[in-house]
């Protein structure tokens, strides 16, 4: 597999990083995926039974997960700092674990790009940063990030409210900006890798393709649900209340898009979801989705390109199909 700039800014072998997901991106997997070559990202949340706003409480949690990330792995792997998600303090203390831990990789997501790069940079961390257009691509840059993430519409979880699909995004954002760009959003297998490369992204960010695998933390229930799943087996939902959100169908979904469309104010539909108001002993609708296996009124994010994927396997696994499935598409598309 081709060797890019992503490799070196990162110091790892192939440009793949498996993205994070909040509350079960987790050491076993991270460590699989930095392991075999790539870069595995610590979600937020993971090691929470219960959403806390106790900096104290999710810093703790955090520092164990990284201590478990390390002794499985002495290779580079990020954690996302999600900006601005349960409070300024709750996110100011993540990085300062990170920091602490020697974290030499940050994701950021869902917030302002100056929130915290000079920061990261003081600190001798590389920046990623996501974005769903490329004027936010062109922001990030001039805040000083390293690397952008150009996600499309298609990511599984939560997604920009411009809804540009990744097959016009990626090679917009890759004319709009001069630092690398990782291409996210709907990549399943090889052929995604190839044709991510072939938009000018210079990696790949992927994460529904290691949900249905043994190291990830999600309830079996999820990853069976992936492996039946097809392509049209998923749908988004919540533009009106905080930022799409795409997940597989279940009642829960169904409920909340005839409540949207009904035009039932914002606050109601927060309040059904339950996931924007959460007290501090509260297991919200993604919790009871994503790892009690509550598959019909829990929240289960995931992207389309799970319909591609037909069975359980380990992430070390999923890695070695794409690094030398690469190779073989690319003889393919030579002949
Ligand atoms: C279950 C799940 C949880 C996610 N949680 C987060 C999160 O906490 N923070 C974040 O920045 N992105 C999150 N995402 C988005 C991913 O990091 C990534 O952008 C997306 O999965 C890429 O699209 P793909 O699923 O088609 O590979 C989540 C995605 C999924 C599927």
């Amino acid at each position: 597999m081709k060797r890019t700039k992503i490799c070196d800014i990162l110091d790892i072998q192939y440009p793949i990083v498996q993205a994070p997901m909040g509350w079960i991106s987790g050491a076993e997997l991270v460590a699989a995926v930095s392991n075999s070559g790539g870069m595995g990202t610590i979600g937020p949340g993971v090691g929470q039974e219960v959403v806390s706003r106790d900096p104290e409480v999710v810093g703790e949690i955090l520092r164990r997960e990284i201590r478990k990330t390390q002794e499985l792995t002495s290779k580079p792997f990020a954690v996302n700092c999600p900006v601005g998600r349960r409070g300024k303090a709750v996110c100011d203390r993540r990085l300062e674990v990170c920091i602490e831990e020697g974290v030499k990789v940050a994701v950021v997501s869902m917030g302002s790009p100056d929130e915290y790069t000079r920061q990261m940079h003081d600190a001798g961390m590389k920046v990623i940063h996501v974005v769903g257009s490329s004027r936010h691509a062109l922001r990030a840059q001039q805040s000083g990030v390293d690397i952008v993430v150009a996600q499309g519409h298609e990511a599984g979880g939560h997604s920009s409210p411009d809804e540009i699909p990744s097959l016009v995004l990626v090679p917009q954002v890759v004319d709009a900006v001069s630092i690398p760009v990782l291409a996210a959003g709907g990549i399943g297998d090889a052929r995604g890798v190839v044709a991510s490369m072939a938009l000018g992204a210079e990696g790949v960010y992927m994460g529904t393709r290691f949900m249905p695998t043994m190291e990830c933390t999600c309830h079996p229930a999820v990853k069976d649900a992936i492996v039946s799943s097809r392509d049209d087996s998923y749908v988004a939902y919540g533009r009106r209340v905080y930022s799409i959100t795409r997940s597989i169908k279940n009642e829960f979904t169904k409920k909340f898009l005839e409540m949207e469309f009904a035009g039932v104010p914002a606050e109601e539909l927060r309040a059904f979801d339950r996931y924007y108001d959460p007290g501090d002993d509260d297991r919200h609708r993604m919790i009871r989705g994503l790892k009690d296996g509550e598959m019909e009124w829990g929240a289960v994010p995931m992207g389309p390109i799970g319909g591609l994927v037909k069975e359980i396997t380990s992430a070390t696994d999923v890695m070695k199909d794409l690094i030398g499935g690469y190779d073989s598409v690319m003889a393919r598309l030579k002949d």
